[in-house]
């Protein structure tokens, strides 16, 4: 697992969260996750990282469409990859404790292993 040490190495940071911030114009007829207050998301958590001094350890970034539009707003942490969906303000601060700090998983906001297939049926109907 030489790779893994050497991504680990050259990390900037050590966590970095995107959050879906896309705004998607109504008459597309699908969902966004700017709409679903995402963007207020993002800024509740750059402020606990703020908060935290944890601003040269910790990276929030607004994302574009992460595809999961219907179970947005969504976003993902890495390096380990744990994908949030329909988060709400009230989890942000969950989230950071628990899974940002901590490494710890939130399992009600977990998707589910055949969410892609969900998305596709809600897509074609
Ligand atoms: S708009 Fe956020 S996942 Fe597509």
């Amino acid at each position: 697992m030489v790779w893994i040490k050497y991504f680990l190495k050259k990390m900037i940071y050590k966590k970095h969260i995107f959050v879906c911030t896309n705004l998607r114009d109504k008459q597309k007829n699908r969902e966004c996750c700017s709409a679903k207050n995402s963007d207020l998301i993002r800024l509740e958590l750059v402020k606990l990282i703020k908060k935290n001094k944890s601003n040269t350890t910790i990276r929030s970034n607004k994302s574009g469409c992460l595809n999961l539009c219907e179970f947005g707003p969504v976003l993902v942490i890495y390096p380990i990859g744990i994908w949030y969906i329909k988060v709400e303000i009230k989890d942000v601060k969950e989230i950071f404790e628990k899974s940002i700090l901590n490494n710890n998983i939130i399992d009600r906001l977990i998707p589910k292993s055949n969410i892609l297939r969900e998305v596709n049926r809600l897509r074609s109907n």
